[in-house]
């Protein structure tokens, strides 16, 4: 049922598609690549995708002008379809269901915007009630992942574009604390497992998580706690012997890449939102991650949606807070 190129959108899922591509928009220059990825170019399809991450979004702080400025970004550079990499809105974890709702529903509707497919995952801040604080609990129908299933499908799925197969992850649990956790669950993996099944070894493969898999944000900043799911290595070793491409993550809200052992490469997409749509968070600027893919190979780079001068005219800035 985690398959969305059988019936389009899954089970209980919602994949925006307000139109179609009308025009290939040409890749940026040379001197405007971040990274020259692969091993070789093989003739064969090319196309683009946009990844954006952390889009937070609120009614407050402008918030609905920077993601409708990504939006018609996005829009311009005319990308096959959008990957999110999570946390969508700020946030569901402590809301009651009146407030969460609205925040869902404004992402739904600004999202309609997208003149693409938009392939959506889960994030912290997305999980329904999950704290002690909100007036909800486990016996509420939209706990946890409800609600974001109600609105936008399965947590976890997979689909394939012109040869390459994308697997979007659930990257999160609750703990018996009632706090959030970077965690792949043993469900989602058995799924995998079938999904990889159906993948020739030879074909590119794509997977999206919030919490990221790979990260040097805590040996940088010394940090307590992990910035990373607790058993990244179990995807790891099942994507032993597949063609392995690219790991594209959120959560940190700043921009990452790096390329391990020649096997594969990682990308931490930057945020949309900054500091709470305040400023920079860790000095990264806000924006998103463009990807061309031509045969077997991408090449990336990180997109400015304008929302740093933006807000810096209407004096949108404050002191850096908690909003991974
Ligand atoms: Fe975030």
């Amino acid at each position: 049922m985690k398959d969305r190129n059988k019936d389009g959108l899954g089970r209980r899922s919602f994949l925006f598609r307000t139109g179609l591509a009308a025009a290939a928009v040409p890749f940026l220059s040379n001197s405007c690549r971040q990274g020259t990825l692969g091993t070789k170019t093989d003739a064969g399809d090319s196309f683009e995708f946009a990844f954006l991450t952390d889009i937070h979004i609120k009614p407050e702080m402008n918030a609905p002008k920077g993601f409708q400025m990504a939006i018609d970004k996005v829009n311009g550079l005319n990308p096959d379809f959008v990957i999110t990499g999570g946390d969508l809105v700020y946030d569901v974890m402590r809301g009651n269901f009146e407030k969460s709702e609205s925040l869902f529903s404004l992402y739904k509707d600004m999202s309609k915007g997208f003149e693409m497919p938009v392939y959506n995952c889960i994030g912290n801040h997305d999980l329904f009630g999950i704290y002690e604080e909100s007036p909800e609990g486990p016996d509420h129908p939209d706990y946890k992942y409800g609600m974001w299933e109600r609105h936008f499908g399965d947590t976890y799925y997979s689909f394939d574009h012109k040869g390459w197969h994308f697997i979007t992850l659930n990257s999160l649990d609750v703990t018996e604390s009632k706090r959030y956790k970077g965690v792949f669950h043993k469900e989602q993996l058995q799924w995998l497992a079938e999904d990889l099944n159906k993948v020739d070894k030879a074909t590119p493969i794509v997977i999206t998580t919030h919490i990221p898999m790979i990260c040097a944000y805590s040996q940088l900043n010394g940090s307590e706690g992990s910035r990373t799911v607790s058993n990244g290595f179990e995807v790891f070793r099942m994507l032993e012997g597949y063609n392995l491409k690219l790991v594209l993550q959120g959560h940190i809200h700043w921009k990452e890449y790096g390329f391990v052992n020649d096997r594969f490469h990682f990308l931490t997409g930057g945020s949309i939102a900054g500091n709470g749509w305040k400023g920079r968070r860790h000095n990264t600027k806000e924006g998103f991650m463009k990807i061309k893919v031509q045969g077997d190979d991408f090449t990336w780079e990180y997109v400015d949606h304008g929302w740093e001068n933006e807000r810096l005219k209407t004096a949108n800035t404050g002191i850096e807070v908690g909003q991974g």
